[in-house]
C-alpha cells in the first residue's frame, strides 16, 4: 500500500513546502547573521520556534552553503556536563568523524579526556564525560567553542530551551557562556527559549551577564490571510477542496495557534475525501477532545477546585483582558481580586494559563487550545 504523506506536519521540519510563512522572521534572522548580530527568539510554547530555527537552517543552505548550522536542544540537560555532552554530539552531527574538521575535532577531544562510545542502534556517537575538576569542565567547554570558531566556515549555532541552564546546579554557566561568546568571532547564536520572563531576565536584566548582547525575535501568530491561504494551496495540492467557511472555522477554533491549527488539519486531511465542508472539519474537532479527555480530567484531579473553576472561567471567555475586574469575578464566582492573583499565578507556573503580552494591555487564556475548548464545551 502506497502511503500518502500528510503534507500537515505536526513534528519537527520537513521542508519548505510544508512550512507556512514566517518570511520576516527569516529575514531578520539573516540580517542578524550578516551583521554578526546574536539573536534571542521567544514565543510561547508550539507557536514554531524550533521549525523557524530549522527553516532558517533550510535557508542557508540554499543561500550560503558554506555555513555550517548546528542546533542543540537542552530541554533534557540537567547540568553543564549534559549541556556539553549535547554540544559536542550535535557538532559531530555536522562534522560526521570522517570529514576534516571531524577527525580534527575528534583529537581535540581526546585531549579534553570524554569518552566516546556509539549509539548500538542508530550507530551516531555517544559522549561520556568524566571530570574532575569544575575548572576542567570550563575548559572543555571553551576549547570545543574556540575550536568551532577557528573553522574557516561561519558557524550558526542555535541552543533550544536555553532557559534551561537556569536550574543547572552550576551557577556560573551563563557568565561562563557570556565569557566565551565574547571572544568569539565566527559562530552566531541564536538563543530560544518559551519561559519568556526567564527568557527576558537573562538577557534585559542589566545584572546578568547577558544583558543586552542579543537582538529579541518574539514570535507571534501567522498572520491569519497567510495561513488560510496555506491551508487552501497545501488541501488543493493534495486533491483536495476546502471551502473558506471551513478555513475560517480552522483558524478560530485553534486560535491560529500553529500546532493546534496544523494538528487539526492533519486530522482533517486524513478524514477527508476530495470536498472539505464544515461537517468534516467539526467531526475532526470532537475526535481530538475525546482522544485528550483521560488527560484533562487527569488535570483536574491535580488542581483544586478553585484552580480549576478559574480555568473553566477563562475558557468560556475565550480571553480574558482583566482576571481582577469585578464582571470577571462576580461572573465566575472567583471570591476577590486577591485570589484572582493567587491562583492565576499558580496555574502560569503549571503552564496551564498563558499570559499574552501586546504592546498596551495583556490577556490571559488557557495555554493548552484544545484544553481550553474542551472545558468551554463541558462546563
Ligand atoms: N510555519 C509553520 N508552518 C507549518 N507548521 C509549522 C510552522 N511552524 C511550526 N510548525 C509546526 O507546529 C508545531 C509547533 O512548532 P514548534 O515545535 O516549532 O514550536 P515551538 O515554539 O518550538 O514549541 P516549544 O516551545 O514547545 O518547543 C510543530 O509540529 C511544527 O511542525
Ligand atoms: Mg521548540
Amino acid at each position: 500500500m502506497k502511503i500518502t504523506r500528510n503534507p500537515f506536519i505536526v513534528k519537527g521540519y520537513i521542508d519548505k513546502t510544508t512550512f507556512c510563512d514566517r518570511e520576516n522572521e527569516l529575514n531578520s534572522l539573516y540580517i542578524n547573521l550578516q551583521n554578526g548580530i546574536d539573536t534571542t527568539l521567544i514565543s510561547p510554547r508550539r507557536l514554531g520556534k524550533t521549525g523557524l530555527i530549522l527553516r532558517f537552517f533550510e535557508f542557508i543552505k540554499d543561500h550560503n552553503p558554506e555555513v555550517a548550522s548546528i542546533y542543540v536542544d537542552i530541554y533534557a540537560t540537567r547540568s553543564l556536563d549534559d549541556f556539553v555532552k549535547l554540544l559536542v554530539e550535535s557538532i559531530l552531527k555536522v562534522f560526521p568523524e570522517k570529514s576534516n574538521v571531524g577527525k580534527r575535532f575528534i583529537t581535540l577531544l581526546k585531549g579534553l579526556r570524554p569518552m566516546i562510545g556509539y549509539d548500538s542502534i542508530s550507530g551516531e556517537p555517544r559522549i561520556q564525560i568524566a571530570y574532575q575538576s569544575p575548572q576542567e569542565k570550563e575548559h572543555t567547554l571553551k576549547s570545543i567553542l574556540e575550536f568551532l570558531d577557528k573553522q574557516s566556515a561561519l558557524v550558526v549555532l542555535a541552543i533550544d530551551e536555553f532557559q534551561q541552564i537556569n536550574d543547572y546546579p552550576e551557577k556560573n554557566t551563563e557568565a561562563l557562556l557570556r565569557t566565551c561568546l565574547q571572544t568569539l568571532k565566527n559562530i552566531r547564536f541564536i538563543f530560544c527559549g518559551s519561559k519568556k520572563d526567564m527568557m527576558i531576565d537573562l538577557f534585559s536584566n542589566a545584572k546578568r551577564p547577558f544583558y543586552s548582547s542579543t537582538k529579541f525575535i518574539s514570535l507571534d501568530k501567522i498572520d491569519k490571510d497567510i495561513y488560510a491561504d496555506f491551508i487552501h494551496d497545501t488541501f488543493e495540492k493534495h486533491h483536495k477542496r476546502i471551502d473558506n467557511e471551513s478555513i475560517e472555522f480552522i483558524l478560530n477554533w485553534t486560535k491560529q495557534h500553529t500546532f493546534y491549527t496544523q494538528y487539526l488539519c492533519n486530522l482533517v486531511f486524513t478524514l477527508s475525501e476530495e470536498n472539505i465542508h464544515l461537517n468534516i472539519v467539526k467531526e475532526a474537532c470532537v475526535q481530538i477532545l475525546m482522544q485528550n479527555e483521560t488527560v484533562y480530567l487527569q488535570y483536574r484531579q491535580l488542581l483544586t477546585p478553585s484552580q480549576w473553576n478559574f480555568l473553566i472561567a477563562v475558557a468560556k471567555e475565550d480571553e480574558v483582558k482583566q482576571i481582577t475586574s469585578q464582571k470577571f469575578i462576580q461572573t465566575h464566582r472567583i471570591g476577590t481580586p486577591a485570589n484572582a492573583r493567587r491562583i492565576s499565578k499558580s496555574l502560569e507556573e503549571k503552564e496551564l494559563l498563558l499570559v499574552n503580552f501586546a504592546k498596551k494591555s495583556q490577556s490571559y487564556q488557557v495555554y493548552d487550545v484544545f484544553f481550553s475548548r474542551w472545558l468551554e464545551r463541558e462546563y
